[in-house]
């Protein structure tokens, strides 16, 4: 049945409610004219992860190895080798040489540094006098994780700057892709040449080093650049998403008895953090797959040989079969289930303990610190990021120490 082109476009994560209300995969325009299906049901998504007909590997796209798309925001995702643009044994190499270093017992070694970067900088917001407004975006969600990252990956703080608008350009279809990529390529070869020069105590030196010793693992330098650029992109913007968007959730619904519990200190903030992963999944959408053979879905729908496929994350956080009637709905009391916020499959996240390491790490120091921490009014004028890839908020205007009501009405 059904593989009509749809003319449906999907620029914005504000688009993908209606996608869902037509069928679990729909044939989707996405910006510079590419098509893709975007599969919003849990279970289709699951499946598609699992099916050994769907490849990562864009050489099975045919519209991509004509060139058709060379100058256009995909080359930022499937012109580069790393893991999440590889299939088979080049991925599981990729993947195994720097998936044991976010294992849960070294996460586990890097919370006493995350606490000190989150005491540091609520230290700073600390200053503002009480009834100011601070934007916790820019001054806690976005450096917190940043931080974390290029301690990890030893990358300097005079960059740190220059990659976080370089990271956050690579989820903005709009943003100039040829510029993205050539700048943070270079950064990191000038970071892989000084580490090379002066190694450190940090995870690109280890890659570097596997990459420069005879090992069965051998990474091309094509590979090492990239697998840099991925688990340094990766490593924070996603994260920043995260604690936003669980700030955001919070401070919206305040007469929430799992959001007053976790504030109290009488309930851990997982059941937040998991909440916020399936409401608001920092990855809405993540490009790109391609079907290597013809795929009938159970609903009937086509997918053809060389179609790609967009993994809509939001959809399946939002999909009432996985999560009930109110599943647009930001509610912690809720049993949440099984969500995709990570992904799923062989493709899964590396990252998933870290961040939520820094998520609750982020949100016990915030809400330690400021216990009477309110939305601003401006919080409900917020601007989602850009582009249909992220799903976050563009600030987080807040009132850290709201002056209480009887000082107000003496002022
Ligand atoms: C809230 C934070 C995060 C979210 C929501 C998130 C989400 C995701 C998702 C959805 C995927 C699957 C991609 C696919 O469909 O193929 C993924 C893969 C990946 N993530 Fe994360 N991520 C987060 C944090 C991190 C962190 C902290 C790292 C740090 C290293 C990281 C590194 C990676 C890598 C390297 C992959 C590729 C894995 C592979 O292809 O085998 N992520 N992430």
């Amino acid at each position: 049945m059904t593989r009509t082109p749809s003319t449906l476009e999907l620029t914005a994560v504000d688009d993908i409610a209606a996608l869902q209300t037509i069928g679990d995969a729909v044939l989707v325009q996405l910006p510079a004219g590419i098509t893709a299906w975007a599969v919003t049901g849990h279970e289709t998504i699951k499946a598609l992860l699992l099916n050994p007909k769907v490849s990562k590997d864009p050489r099975q796209w045919p519209a991509w190895t004509s060139g058709r798309y060379d100058d256009t925001w995909i080359s930022m995702w499937v012109g580069v080798v790393n893991m999440l643009s590889t299939s088979g044994t080049d991925h599981a190499r990729l993947r195994r040489l720097i998936a044991p270093a976010f294992s849960k017992p070294r996460v586990n070694a890097m919370l006493p540094a995350i606490e000190a970067i989150a005491k540091e900088l609520l230290d700073d917001i600390d200053q503002g006098e009480p009834g100011t407004t601070a934007d916790l975006r820019s001054t806690y969600a976005h450096p917190l994780p940043m931080r974390v990252i290029c301690t990890l990956f030893g990358v300097p703080a005079d960059l740190h700057a220059e990659v976080g608008s370089l990271v956050a350009a690579f989820m903005d279809p709009h943003a100039d892709p040829a510029a993205t990529l050539g700048t943070m390529r270079r950064i990191l070869e000038e970071l892989i040449a000084d580490k090379r020069a002066h190694p450190g105590n940090d995870l690109t030196t280890a890659l570097v080093t596997s990459r420069d010793e005879e090992t069965g693992d051998r990474l091309t330098e094509a590979e090492l650049i990239d697998t840099l650029l991925l688990v340094i992109g990766a490593g924070f913007e996603t994260t920043v998403h995260l604690i936003g968007n669980a700030i955001h959730g919070v401070l919206t619904h305040p007469d929430n008895p799992a959001v007053r519990e976790a504030r109290s200190g009488r309930r851990s903030w997982d059941t937040v953090i998991e909440e916020t992963l399936r409401w608001a999944p920092s990855i809405a959408a993540l490009p790109m797959r391609f079907a290597t053979e013809d795929i009938a879905l159970p609903d009937g729908t086509l997918i053809k040989q060389g179609d790609a496929i967009l993994a809509v994350y939001l959809g399946a956080g939002r999909d009432h079969r996985a999560h009930g009637a109110d599943a647009h709905l930001f509610d912690p009391t809720r049993s949440i289930g099984e969500h995709l916020a990570f992904g799923y499959g062989v493709h899964r996240c590396i990252g998933a303990t870290l961040a939520r390491a820094e998520a609750g790490t982020a949100l016990h120091a915030l809400f330690t610190r400021f216990p009477d921490l309110t939305a601003a009014p401006a919080l409900g004028d917020t601007e989602p990021i850009s582009g249909f890839i992220a799903f976050g908020r563009s600030a987080l205007p807040t009132i850290p120490r709201p002056v209480p009501a009887d000082e107000r009405a003496v002022q």
